[in-house]
């Protein structure tokens, strides 16, 4: 039995311990938004945000996150930062086949709230762990931009 908080709300499932985030939320809790890429930390596919941090819910234990919030695309619809990034990402039409975004949204929203204005090192840096097979690569990069800037434009 695990008990967990996602996207605000508390959830008691019933699984081993040892069951990677990445199951939990797809095969118990319907959240399918979370992407299963390779299962072994390489893709970026299954990224959430685990106490505000970037994680990859693949190898992720479901005891991991006990005592600390997760975060999935699902919740970042009503995160500040989040709704910049993803009008950002509709305004780029970065997505191709779609199927790595979520994670790519994840990360770059991650990279935002901790750097709200990132070179394009930092982005490139931040971004790097997220594979994308369709190569959106520059339209990802173009959003995070745009991201920033109205980010910045929010802040004055
Ligand atoms: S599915 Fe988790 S990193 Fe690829
Ligand atoms: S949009 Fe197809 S894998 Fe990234």
């Amino acid at each position: 039995m695990a008990t967990i908080t996602i996207n605000g709300n508390v959830k008691t499932i019933d699984v081993a311990q040892d069951t990677p985030l990445l199951w939990v939320l797809r095969d118990e809790l319907g959240m399918t938004g979370t992407k299963y890429g390779c299962g072994m930390a390489l893709c970026g596919a299954c990224t959430v945000h685990i106490d505000g941090q970037p994680a990859r819910a693949c190898v992720t234990p479901v005891s991991a996150v006990a005592d600390k919030p997760v975060t999935t695309i699902e919740g970042l619809a009503s995160d500040p930062v989040g709704q910049v990034v993803q009008r950002a990402w509709v305004d780029n039409n970065v997505a191709q086949c779609g199927y790595c975004q979520a994670g790519q949204i994840m990360t770059a929203a991650s990279l935002l709230k901790t750097t709200p204005q990132p070179t394009e090192d930092q982005i490139d840096d931040a971004m790097n762990g997220n594979i994308c097979r369709c190569g959106t690569y520059p339209r990802i990069r173009n959003a995070v931009k745009q991201a920033a800037q109205t980010l910045a434009g929010e802040a004055k």
